[in-house]
């Protein structure tokens, strides 16, 4: 075996993966507000951006190559039935706009869900302590069509109530956007690694868990009857989030089915990298670079990372 690893240039010759910056999609966070860049503590080098600030952000994201985003808003009010995500005047549908005028380059997807919207932070509606799955389907419909009218490329539900990709897929065509993508968040996991994200979306449940509705760490065969639904449903695009801990299902949902596979490597796997990093404990560009061939080689086809800037600039360096 040691005649193929014995140069950089026949190790490059037979090297199986490689990572290309057209498939790295960057989170970003847009906060209500005027002149704000708050840095996310749980996140090193993340930051809640207000719109009149993002133009920061989209600089360091033209510099490095990256051209892809998914865009969480931040509203500064919510209530029970998460009205400003679906306002078409709300944080997300405002910064769409003005990303599409100012950066039309930048491809984005918008993530579905209601709870940054909503007071009592759940994904759905809530009846005591319930959370409603047919009464949800009908507002992220509206705020799915809201999105694409502001500029979405993709849309990206994230919600896991049953059903809502079929619902957004028609209302989508309804509303004349045929050509609208639906990338779905279809095994998403119940995970302690959105921790950090919480903190940066402000979107924590006021009571209660998510794990009525998202995905219980335990199944990985669930996983694959969640994208046959999501697949019958009408998505173009499967997801698997976190993506780092749950390789098996990537691996296995890749092989299995042909359609673009996303993996989310998730908030509290970036935070978990940048804190030993920040100790010394570990070698964050080689870290992460082996994270991101790991989710690759398991069968992404795109990976959604916090880390999406700095592995295209190293992507860069190796050139
Ligand atoms: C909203 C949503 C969450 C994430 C993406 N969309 C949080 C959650 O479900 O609680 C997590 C992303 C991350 O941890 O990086 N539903
Ligand atoms: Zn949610």
């Amino acid at each position: 075996m040691r005649r193929l690893r014995s140069s950089k240039a026949v190790r490059s010759l037979v090297r199986e993966t490689r990572l290309h910056t057209e498939q790295l999609v960057y989170p970003i966070f847009v906060i209500e507000g005027v002149q704000i860049k708050n840095p996310v503590a749980s996140m090193p080098g993340i930051y809640q951006y207000s719109i009149d600030r993002l133009k920061e952000e989209c600089e360091r994201m033209k510099e490095s190559g990256v051209r892809n985003l998914l865009i969480f808003g931040i509203p500064a009010h919510k209530d029970a039935v998460g009205s400003g995500a679906y306002d078409e005047n709300g944080i997300t549908q405002r910064a769409i706009r003005y990303l599409k005028q100012e950066y039309p380059e930048l491809l984005i997807i918008a993530d579905v869900c209601l709870c940054e919207y909503t007071s009592h932070g759940h994904c759905g509606l809530v009846d005591g302590c319930h959370i409603l799955n047919d009464e949800t389907l009908p507002l992220l419909v509206k705020m799915s069509v809201s999105l694409a009218q502001a500029g979405a490329d993709i849309i990206a539900p994230s919600d896991m109530m049953d059903g809502r990709v079929a619902a957004i897929r028609a209302g989508l065509d309804e509303a004349g956007f045929l050509d609208t993508p639906i990338m779905s968040y279809s095994a998403k996991y119940a995970s302690a690694y959105y921790a950090p994200f919480r903190d940066a979306a402000h979107s924590a449940p006021g009571f209660g868990d998510r794990k009525t509705y998202q995905m219980d760490p335990a199944n990985g065969r669930e996983a694959l009857r969640e994208m046959e639904a999501d697949i019958a449903e009408g998505a173009d695009i499967l997801m698997v989030k976190p993506g780092l801990a749950y390789l098996d299902v990537l691996k296995e949902a890749s092989q299995r089915f042909d359609y673009p596979m996303a993996a989310y490597n998730v908030s509290g796997e970036y935070s978990l990298v940048k804190a030993a990093a920040a100790n010394g404990w570990v070698d964050e560009k080689r870290i992460v670079m082996e994270n991101m061939l790991a989710m690759k080689r398991a069968g992404a086809d795109i990976i959604i990372t916090y880390h999406a800037l700095d592995v295209a600039r190293w992507l860069q360096e190796e050139e």
